[in-house]
């Protein structure tokens, strides 16, 4: 927990289909928080892939490389298998923290299973397509109305209500539309009716994320985002609007304000 006034907010990234965009959206959330002056670590549970560890390794050898000082959380990787190291590092990088950002593996995974249980607020990341869409919800073939929830939703909701017997707290949880094309086209919409009737139904809220870009896959080898604006110089449009949308992602979070990003002569 983090100190005094100033609790801990644990973000958990979790969707069990692969490659939906949990580690890059994780990586860009962690470092607009820690921009905004918030404290920000930072705990990888993937650790064959480690998306967002590999993400700050190359955002710290940039600092080292370029002498510049750029927002950087604190960040660790987990084994994968040890109980103790984990609560180790839960214990560790949850102090004297706001916000502590968990990004899960693609797949069934037990700390991940822990982690989602302690989410305050919990985001999954989803592509606007049917095949991911069927990990949380099932549709009827033709109307394309939601017939039932999925296991994914059953698994979240009843992560919901031993976190509700434990603590009686509640996690939010985010449906976040990552890879958003802005092209109007038919499957999508459908996609998104589908997604707003199950949010009804299964309780999660639905967010704007990243727009399918070129850019935010270039940017990994450099650690950067296209927050670190005076990393790019001029900035083209389509920066421009990367970084607007990036601000709307972190608004439809609706995170509680840090204690630590306030002026200290109010
Ligand atoms: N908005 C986007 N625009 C373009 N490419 C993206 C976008 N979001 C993610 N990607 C790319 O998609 C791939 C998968 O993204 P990412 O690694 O973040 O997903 P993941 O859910 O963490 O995957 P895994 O389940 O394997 O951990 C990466 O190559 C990433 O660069
Ligand atoms: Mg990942």
């Amino acid at each position: 927990m983090g100190e005094g006034s100033n609790p801990l907010h644990v973000i958990v990234f979790a969707n069990e289909k692969g490659g939906t965009g949990k580690s890059t959206t994780a990586v860009h959330t962690a470092i607009a928080l820690a921009a905004k002056g918030a404290r920000v670590a930072c705990l990888d549970l993937d650790h064959r892939q480690r998306t967002l560890g590999r993400y700050l390794d190359n955002r710290q050898a940039t600092i080292k490389r370029t002498g510049r000082e750029l927002p950087m959380p604190r960040y660790e990787t987990h084994d994968g298998e040890s109980e103790s190291r984990f609560h180790e590092l839960l214990e560790q990088l949850g102090t004297g923290t706001d916000f502590l950002i968990v990004d899960t593996p693609g797949r069934d995974d037990k700390f991940g299973r822990i982690a989602i249980t302690n989410a305050d607020t919990l985001i999954t990341p989803m592509n606007d397509s049917f095949v991911d869409f069927d990990l949380i919800g099932h549709v009827d073939p033709d109307t394309f109305k939601v017939v039932r929830p999925s296991f994914y939703s059953e698994l979240i909701w009843d992560s919901r209500k031993r976190r509700a017997k434990a603590d009686g707290a509640t996690i939010d949880w985010i449906v976040l539309r990552n890879r958003m094309q802005h092209i109007e086209a038919r499957n999508m919409r459908r996609v998104s009716e589908a997604i707003d009737q199950l949010a009804k139904r299964v309780g999660f809220r639905v967010i704007p994320g990243l727009s399918e870009r070129v850019i935010y896959r270039e940017l990994f080898p450099k650690g950067l985002t296209m927050l670190d604006s005076r990393e790019f110089g001029e900035m083209g449009l389509a920066h421009v609007a990367a970084r607007q949308e990036l601000r709307e992602m972190m608004a439809g979070m609706a995170l509680p304000e840090p204690a630590s990003t306030m002026p200290l002569f109010a």
